[in-house]
């Protein structure tokens, strides 16, 4: 009985599988197997050596039974641990790189602006494209016979005959917002408002529809310095550098008194647009203190508030600091150049993360 059971034993502490396993419980306890046929003998023996044998026998069987049972158990484990190992799958590293929609540097961009004049506490408002043509040019201190109407080349709405709604343009520029805005919520007040604009004009530095970024900030005692301080801190923001020249240059808008465009020097030598180097100068945006009948218009008393406004190109800096030469190309829908110029999905523009990465 001690031969049986330690060859039993160690075939079954040396089983490699559940099926072997088997095998050896029919061989050592099956209905047929030694330990049985043992059990068949014990009729032939005498009562004194039935009781010695008889229980030994049950008392073999059991331990059988149980290492047979241990080792299936430590089998199954091991067959756990091991999927375990071979399936396991690393869920932080990173997608596939083939990436198949990307951010429009457009909107890339009006996403940097927006986290730029965020710390500088402004904050996002916004306007219909679609609007009358009070918002877009009266309000804004240009009356219907004012050239700026004819020079801004607007695409004015269809009316039909006997419609006696005012006029609606696509608007020109954001500047409309200004008014909203301090409509909606009075002064002091900071805001920028991204977005598309219209205008009938197409070549290498215009299309029908671009966009603009309008700021406005008015207080107690704000002045052009402020203007000028805000638009250069963006600037170096922006272009993640600390030295681009910037021309501050005396112009005229009817919404702002006094009034200034600001140029960026560039080049646009052998057919790229370069930010910071050569003589060129792109201009980028309009600016100045808000107009006091503007202020009125937006129901603010410019006795007692003035503020400054800019009105920047989004387009063209997206041109500068991407290198795009030809403005078309951001509306061409072409694919090779959406994945070359378009920006990975999960990447949000942050100061302190990095703008564009
Ligand atoms: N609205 C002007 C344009 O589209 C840009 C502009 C100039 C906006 C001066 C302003 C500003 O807010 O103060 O050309």
């Amino acid at each position: 009985m001690d031969d049986l059971k330690a060859k039993y034993l160690t075939q079954i502490a040396d089983a490699a599988n559940e099926a072997s396993l088997e095998d050896i419980r029919i061989a050592a306890v099956g209905k047929k197997g030694e330990v049985a046929l043992k059990m068949r003998e014990l009729g032939k023996m005498t009562p004194e050596e039935r009781q010695v044998a008889g229980p030994a026998l049950n008392a073999l069987k059991d331990e059988i039974n149980s290492a047979i049972s241990a080792k299936k158990a430590a089998l199954a484990d091991a067959a756990l641990d091991e999927r375990l190992r071979s399936e396991w799958l690393d869920v932080t590293l990173p997608t596939r790189t083939q990436r198949r929609g990307t951010i429009h540097p457009i909107s890339q961009v009006s996403e940097e602006v927006t986290a730029i004049f965020a710390e500088i506490g402004f904050s996002v408002a916004e306007g219909p494209r679609i609007d009358t043509d009070w918002y877009n040019f009266d309000a804004l201190n240009i009356p219907g016979h004012h050239p700026a109407r004819a020079e801004m080349d607007t695409f004015y709405m269809h009316r039909a005959e006997g419609d006696n709604r005012p006029p609606h343009v696509l608007r020109t520029h954001t500047s409309p917002v200004q008014i909203r805005s301090m409509e909606a919520t009075g002064a002091p007040t900071r805001i920028i408002c991204p977005g598309g604009v219209y205008r009938a004009d197409y070549d290498q530095t215009h299309t029908p529809m671009f966009h603009q970024v309008e700021g406005l900030a008015i207080d107690k005692d704000i002045s052009m310095a402020n203007l000028k301080w805000v638009l250069e801190e963006f600037v170096k923001s922006y272009f993640e550098v600390d030295g681009v020249d910037l021309r501050f240059r005396a112009s005229h808008f009817p919404f702002t008194e006094p009034s200034a465009e600001v140029d960026i020097r560039c080049s646009w030598e052998g057919g790229t647009l370069k930010v910071g180097e050569g003589d060129d100068w792109l201009e980028i945006l309009g600016s100045g203190m808000v107009h006091p009948k503007v202020l009125e218009a937006g129901g603010i008393d410019p006795a007692e508030w003035q503020g400054f406004a800019f009105g920047m190109g989004i387009d063209r800096i997206a041109m500068l600091k991407y290198g795009v030469p030809d403005l078309r190309a951001f509306f061409d829908s072409d694919l090779r150049w959406l994945r070359h110029y378009g920006f990975a999905a999960l990447d949000v523009p942050t100061l302190h993360g990095g703008l564009s990465r």
